[in-house]
């Protein structure tokens, strides 16, 4: 792992802190206005809401297109005003009445919620989540909403607290690339489906990698943002292999969106001296991509 955070409980206890300060400036109201479709990326860089190395998380030029107004319609502010998601995985997982779907990192429970209405209240809705504030965010968002078919559960994406062969389909939403374990996370996604169950999940995905820039992958990745999303993401060919090796078929990494140099400033100190053609080259590398997979139906 090539990053400051070298120590995998020293990256979780910083992304732990990123993502409570978050829940907690919702909790509060104190930030985030209430009316704006996604307001943690807000439209301003000095947005006091996420540094403008956190908006790949955001996701916000795809802004309201992530989800229809329609379907944030009866969605409380506080979960779309906490959403740090990069993609719509509701959108990619065809859930169907009946169904029990875990969230990999529900964050404030937008995704848990929005899918706990497709299930109805014959299916069920876990959230997994490792942070404090944002598990009280997410209750109080499904508390707000009435939601009965749906749970919030404390703990670790790489040890998930269900049993095995329990779930249906699994989503998730720009948390994977947080994880220091991720081939711990997805052997720990196959146990918990049940044979032929899904996966169906937006990350921040390194389409074709980080070679042949200028500078190194280790150069490049310390100077990024892990709690931003980018620092340990996985490249496409690694997604790939991952899923494999933890016993998936039906592999599918496709790009949704490409990020710019927007997403990076102000550049830190490594890249700065980058030519533009460069810049560019390694910013559209780093992508919002949607993964699916499934557990084969005979395992
Ligand atoms: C980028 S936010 C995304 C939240 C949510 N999926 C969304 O779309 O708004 C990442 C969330 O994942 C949680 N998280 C990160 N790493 C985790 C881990 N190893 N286990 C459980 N939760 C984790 C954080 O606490 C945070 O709530």
């Amino acid at each position: 792992m090539s990053h400051k955070h070298s120590n995998p409980e020293s990256i979780k206890a910083h992304v732990r802190e990123y993502y409570g300060r978050v829940a907690e400036k919702t909790l509060d109201n104190s930030c985030c206005g209430k009316s704006t479709a996604s307001p943690c990326c807000g439209s301003s860089a000095t947005s006091p809401c996420c540094s403008p190395i956190d908006r790949p998380c955001c996701g916000e030029e795809q802004g309201s297109q992530i989800y229809g107004t329609t379907e944030l319609a009866d969605v409380p502010d506080g979960a779309v005003a906490s959403s740090r998601g990069c993609g719509n995985p509701i959108a990619l997982a065809s859930l169907k009445e009946g169904e029990v779907v875990l969230d990999l990192g529900s964050g404030g429970g937008l995704d848990a919620l929005l899918a706990a209405k497709r299930v109805g209240t014959q299916g069920f809705v876990y959230g997994l989540d490792m942070t404090d504030s944002m598990l009280e965010l997410a209750r109080r968002n499904a508390e707000q909403v009435g939601a009965t078919n749906v749970a919030f559960l404390k703990g670790d994406i790489e040890n998930i607290p269900l049993p095995d062969a329990s779930v249906d389909v699994i989503i998730s939403n720009c948390v994977i690339n947080l994880a220091p374990n991720k081939g711990q996370t997805l052997r720990e996604a196959l146990r918990v489906l049940r044979p032929g169950g899904r996966l169906a999940v937006t990350d921040i995905v390194i389409d074709g990698g980080l070679e042949g820039l200028p500078v190194g992958e280790q150069q490049v990745r310390a100077a990024l943002s892990w709690a931003g999303c980018i620092a340990g993401a996985l490249t496409s060919d690694q997604y790939r292999q991952l899923l494999a090796e933890a016993g998936f078929e039906e592999i599918n990494v496709e790009v949704l969106y490409r990020y710019s140099l927007t997403h990076l400033l102000p550049l830190p100190q490594t890249l700065a001296g980058l030519a533009p053609s460069a810049l560019h080259d390694l910013v559209s590398r780093f992508t919002s991509s949607s993964i699916t997979a499934r557990r084969p139906a005979t395992t």
